[in-house]
């Protein structure tokens, strides 16, 4: 049995426009995926669609003028909003992509430590430990939110979410971007790891040559539809495995891909 299955979800937003009319908007139409145990599949598609409403759908986190249709299973188990808060946080791992999720009046330090397992001297001692192993100085944890660099917020939000161990499913909404080289394959190897011990990994990213490292399938959203899920060395330099004309086109796209054609 899968680990986490979307079928055929849609997101559709009730929304007033001037003077009060409705009207509803529906930026996911069909999505559908599949993680596997210990699988890393990694979402790409364009901007606007629909990549982080996934995540936010099965997160629970929608907002309150959401309507969400077609279904998602953890374990076999159906989810909504309801019956996710009983995951979330614990078996269900959340890396988002905006930094809103990160409390602007508390030290960072403090808000990895509220998350950590153990009693507060432990809890400290891993803080510091995480901080150490994703490139963070001590000093860095005495920050608040607003101090520091794009890159750095990448790494605190990824420290957040690694914590629990009876984690089995981790969720990474961009997780790279704007973080130096270093920092980057850091958090790919530690992807990399956490997947190898069994857990399935959802790699939301604009960064595919960086997610085919190590990804092990790839599925491509176009408008809130899923119109691709392929095996990720199916992404060879010429892109001829590619039947999807999308994925293709997304591939050949790719500056980084009439670099590789060059060499
Ligand atoms: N609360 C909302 N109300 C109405 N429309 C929304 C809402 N949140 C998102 N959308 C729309 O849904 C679409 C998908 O948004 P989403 O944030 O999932 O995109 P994305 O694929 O994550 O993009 P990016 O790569 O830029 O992060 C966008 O067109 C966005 O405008
Ligand atoms: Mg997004």
């Amino acid at each position: 049995m899968p680990l986490l299955q979307v079928n055929n979800l849609s997101v559709s937003f009730d929304q007033y426009g001037r003077g009060l009319e409705r009207f509803v908007t529906t930026p996911i139409r069909s999505l559908s995926i599949e993680i596997g145990k210990g699988e890393i599949l990694a979402v790409v598609g364009a901007s606007g669609s629909g990549k982080s409403l996934l995540a936010h759908a099965i997160m629970g986190i929608l907002p309150a003028n959401a309507i969400v249709g077609g279904e998602i299973k953890f374990k076999g188990n159906l989810i909504d909003e309801r019956s996710i808060k009983k995951y979330r946080g614990k078996q269900i791992a959340f890396i988002p992509q905006s930094v809103n999720y990160l409390d602007p009046s508390m030290k960072v330090k403090n808000q990895v430590r509220i998350g950590l397992p153990g009693i507060k001297s432990e809890r400290i001692e891993k803080q510091e430990h995480l901080f150490e192993k994703f490139g963070l100085k001590k000093s860095d944890g005495d920050l608040y939110p607003f101090e520091l660099s794009g890159g750095m917020m990448r790494r605190v939000l990824f420290t957040t979410s690694m914590i629990s161990p009876d984690t089995e499913l981790v969720i990474a909404d961009e997780p790279t971007p704007g973080i130096h080289r270093s920092a980057l394959d850091l958090v790919l190897n530690q992807l990399k790891t956490i997947a190898d011990s069994g857990i399935g990994v959802m790699l939301i990213t604009h960064d595919i040559i960086s997610a085919l490292k190590i990804a092990d399938r790839v599925s491509v959203f176009k408008d809130g539809c899923t119109v691709d899920d392929i095996p990720a060395s199916f992404f060879s330099a010429d892109g001829e495995s590619l039947e999807n004309e999308y994925t293709r086109m997304l591939w050949k796209s790719l500056p980084e891909h009439s670099f590789m054609e060059a060499i």
